[in-house]
C-alpha cells in the first residue's frame, strides 16, 4: 500500500445495545452479515451521521443474551471488516482498580493485559501462521480525536490506562483484584480481548473507551461489585456515551492518511509460514 493513500473512514462501534439510538443517525438499516467464522453477536446497524458511514454492533446481542466467554469475537471483527469498517471504537463497562477512577469516569485505554483463556484469539493458525505486533494496541490518532471531543462536550475522561481482561463470568476475588492493582492495572473488564488482537490482525484501527461502573472488590469504602451496581451506573452513563459517540463519529470520519499505529499494515511482516507450505 502506498503511503500517500487517502482513506474515507467508516466507523465501527461495538458496545451495549442502545448506544446506536442517537439523534441524527440517518439511512438506518439492520443487516445480518455472514462470516466464515460463524455468526456475529447480532445483526449490524448500518447508518450515516453527518455523512459519515458507521456500523454498530451490540457486543452481547440485543437484550444481552451472550456472556463474554461465548462471544464470537472473530465473527464480530470479521463482520465489521466485511462491512467496510476502517476504525473501531469499543465501548465497554469496566471496574476501577484505581482510587482516582471513580464510577462514572470514562477511561481511554492504551494498554491491555490479557488474562482471558477460553476464547478463539486469532484468524490465523495451522497452515498460515502470523504474529502481529501488539506493543501499541490502540490508535493514538483515534485517541486524540476522542479525547478532544470528550473535552469539547464536557465528558470527564482519563487518557491512558491499562485494562486487565479477565475471563469471567464471575467477578474477581479480592486477592485477584489486589494482584491486578499491584500490576499497575487501571480498569478490569471481560470483553476487550481478543477484540483488540483480532482488530489488529484484521488491520483495523482500534480505540477503547472504558466506562467505569464500580470499584471491583478491593476498595474498603465501597461495596464489592454487583450486576445491579453495574447496570445502575451504565444507565446513568448512557446519555453521556451517546453524546460522545455523536461527537466523535463526524471527526473520526474525516478523510485521512494511514494511521500512525501501523494497524493498516499489521500483516505486512507478520506471516511466517512460507507461501508453498
Ligand atoms: N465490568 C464492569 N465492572 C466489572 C468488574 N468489576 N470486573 C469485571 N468486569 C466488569
Amino acid at each position: 500500500m502506498a503511503d500517500n493513500v487517502t482513506i474515507e473512514p467508516v466507523i465501527g462501534l461495538i458496545g451495549g445495545s442502545g448506544l446506536y439510538d442517537i439523534d441524527g443517525l440517518e439511512d438506518k438499516e439492520w443487516r445480518r452479515v455472514e462470516t466464515p467464522w460463524g455468526e456475529p453477536s447480532d445483526a449490524l446497524l448500518f447508518g450515516r451521521l453527518d455523512g459519515v458511514r458507521c456500523v454498530f454492533l451490540p457486543r452481547h446481542g440485543r437484550g444481552h443474551p451472550i456472556p463474554p466467554s461465548e462471544l464470537n469475537f472473530r465473527a464480530n471483527i470479521d463482520a465489521l471488516k466485511r462491512s467496510g469498517v476502517t476504525d473501531i471504537v469499543s465501548l465497554s463497562a469496566v471496574g476501577s482498580l484505581r482510587e482516582d477512577l471513580p464510577p462514572g469516569r470514562f477511561v481511554l485505554v492504551d494498554q491491555f493485559i490479557d488474562r482471558s483463556f477460553a476464547r478463539q484469539k486469532s484468524f490465523f493458525g495451522r497452515g498460515c501462521v502470523a504474529h502481529v505486533g501488539m506493543a501499541e494496541p490502540v490508535s493514538a490518532r483515534m485517541g486524540d480525536v476522542i479525547a478532544a471531543q470528550a473535552a469539547h462536550i464536557g465528558v470527564e475522561m482519563t487518557r491512558g490506562g491499562t485494562y486487565l481482561v479477565m475471563e469471567g463470568p464471575q467477578f474477581s476475588t479480592r486477592a485477584e483484584s489486589e494482584l491486578y492493582r499491584q500490576w499497575g492495572c487501571s480498569v478490569i473488564g471481560m470483553t476487550n480481548m481478543p477484540e483488540a488482537k483480532l482488530a489488529r490482525e484484521a488491520e483495523l484501527c482500534y480505540a477503547s473507551i472504558a466506562m467505569v461502573t464500580d470499584y471491583d472488590c478491593w476498595h474498603d469504602d465501597h461495596d464489592s461489585v454487583t450486576v445491579d451496581a453495574v447496570v445502575k451506573i451504565m444507565t446513568e452513563n448512557a446519555a453521556k456515551a451517546k453524546s460522545l459517540v455523536k461527537a466523535i463519529i463526524p471527526e473520526l470520519g474525516k478523510p485521512r492518511g494511514l494511521c500512525p499505529s501501523g494497524a493498516e499494515r499489521a500483516l505486512d511482516n507478520a506471516i511466517i509460514t512460507a507461501p508453498s507450505a
